[in-house]
């Protein structure tokens, strides 16, 4: 290759527009070298794809089969509109686990596959389910939409920025319908409340909040020593594009989220689906800046995301809806071992406007409406500072309905919705609710409040040209926080070119 641009000199000097290419020979063939894909809207270029009749059911197969791939594989037989032609694992056990679930529920036998290339390819597979760990979402979900597929991909779509573009331009080149599992936007009370705020309801909004604290114990993971690799598991093929370390289990199901080798710890894993209900009511897509500060303060494992984290953005005023006029911050706080079961005040999101306040769960929803402090306001009338409006102003169109209301077995019921909408969609060839992209700027808001913890500083973003700055004016690209925005494949495991 004439003028090789390394990794290192894209991401520090480069801009992805101009680098999607060179990044791509960089990392080692991944990405989009060769396509002339640029980041603008990218051609959808014909792929051979099955016509599904309103009558027919469709083919599917699930890629990662454990605790959610199952629990997804469940909505979607639950969906009646499928049937399981093949399951992929490179773990024995977890394939067995999930084809006793089609035996079970569909009376259906599919195929057993480790190799997810020989799944996503095939000619009689319409649907891919991608419930991998983090870091193997890209591989499978490209070469699947390339094949002609359309994806339901779990959370967070991306293990970094730059993979999670180039999915985002591979599902637009293919034209593929593409779901993210952040099912928290199918739950009604949630749309209602977003409704309320984006009709402007809440007044004007400066601030909202998310947290998550978890209720665990400090050992926690334990530090046992490493150990041989279970029978049945093809470790190599678990293991993918990160570094190769010896097996053990704490780095393995479940618990590999809480390393940032495979996941990104507990902010792209749970606040993603907080996050992209506030940007998503909010109407932002890229934040100005993000500072994060955080480390390991309590539990005593080994693992490589931090248990204490306080990240804080600037958001610009957005466009398409009158939430707020001159921006807002939202603030994300995670403290694990606390004294909060996760469904007594574990989690939530707070909207603050001029008019009072909005409190979400899965479960929740409550406002509460700012008081006139009485003393203080008549002062200020007297003195004649209020305007006619104004005295409306402080309780707004907050009614008493909206207060504590309570609804057990939202979040049940939103991932059925969430799959069923997502095959609707796919029959009628239209973006689903919580479609790729719009799931990315989200999930891309949260991998910047690591990047800004692991570079111990803020970072300014320029969502244009999706690179980090040292500077508000956006002059000086801030090459340490940039390396993290992508990552190193190992040699054999890079993303497919498609
Ligand atoms: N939407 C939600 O509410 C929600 C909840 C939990 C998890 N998730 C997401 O679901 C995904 C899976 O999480 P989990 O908790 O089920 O993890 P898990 O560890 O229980 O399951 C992952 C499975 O993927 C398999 N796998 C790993 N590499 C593979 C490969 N190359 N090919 C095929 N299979 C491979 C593993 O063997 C394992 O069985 C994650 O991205 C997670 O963030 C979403």
């Amino acid at each position: 290759m004439k003028n090789p641009v390394t990794r290192r000199q894209f991401l520090e000097n480069g801009t992805m527009a101009a680098g999607a290419a060179a990044v791509t020979a960089a990392l080692g063939g991944c990405g989009t070298a060769g396509t002339g894909m640029t980041f603008g809207p990218a051609p959808a270029t014909r792929v051979s794809r099955r016509t599904v009749s309103p009558n027919e059911k469709f083919n599917i197969t699930l890629v990662g089969c454990g605790g959610m791939g199952r629990y997804k594989l469940g909505n979607f037989m639950d969906s009646k509109q499928c049937n399981v032609v093949a399951l992929c694992d490179v773990d024995d056990k977890q394939l067995a686990g999930a084809a006793e679930d089609a035996a079970k529920k569909l009376n259906q036998k599919p195929e057993l596959i480790k190799d997810y290339r020989q799944v996503v390819t095939r000619k009689d597979i319409d649907l891919v389910i991608v419930a991998t760990p983090d870091h193997w979402h890209a591989a499978p979900m490209m070469l699947a939409v390339a094949s002609g597929k359309d994806v339901y991909c779990e959370k967070p779509c991306c293990h970094n920025i730059h993979e999670g573009r180039l999915m985002v331009n591979a599902a637009k080149k293919y034209g593929a319908v593409v779901q993210v599992g952040t099912h928290q936007r199918e739950i009604p009370h949630i749309q209602e409340a977003r409704e309320f705020i984006r009709a402007g309801k809440l007044g004007t909004i400066s601030m909202t909040n998310t947290y998550t604290y978890g209720n665990e114990v400090f050992a926690n993971m334990g530090n046992d020593p490493d150990g041989p690799v279970p029978p049945g598991v093809n470790y190599d093929m678990w293991l993918g594009a990160a570094r190769v370390l010896p097996f053990n289990k704490r780095r393995f199901h479940n618990t590999w989220r809480w390393y940032f080798d495979y996941g990104c710890g507990m902010v792209g894993d749970w606040n993603v689906h907080l996050q992209d209900i506030i940007m998503w009511t909010m109407g932002a897509v890229s934040p100005i800046s993000v500072s994060c500060v955080g480390g390991h303060f309590i539990i005593e494992d080994d693992r490589t995301t931090p248990d204490m984290m306080q990240a804080v953005y600037e958001f610009p005023a957005p466009q398409d809806a009158p939430t707020s006029k001159q921006g807002f911050i939202q603030t994300y706080t995670m403290r694990k071992v606390s004294g909060k079961p996760w469904d007594v005040g574990g989690y939530g999101m707070d909207f603050h406007g001029t008019n009072g306040m909005i409190h979400l769960t899965r479960n929740d929803y409550v406002t509460d409406p700012d008081k006139w402090d009485w003393k203080f306001w008549d002062g200020v009338k007297k003195q004649g500072r209020i305007g006619p409006n104004q005295s409306e102003w402080r309780t707004g169109n907050m009614t008493k309905e909206q207060k504590n209301r309570n609804f057990p077995g939202a979040d049940q019921a939103a991932h059925q919705k969430h799959v069923e909408d997502f095959l609707a969609c796919v029959r009628d060839r239209k973006p689903p609710l919580a479609n790729l992209e719009s799931h990315y700027y989200s999930v891309a808001a949260c991998h910047l409040a690591n990047v800004s913890l692991r570079v111990g500083r803020r970072v300014y973003w320029d969502g244009t040209r999706e690179l980090c700055f040292t500077d508000r004016e956006l002059r000086i690209p801030d090459r340490e926080a940039n390396k993290y925005l992508a990552r190193e494949y190992r040699k054999g495991f890079e993303l497919p070119v498609v």
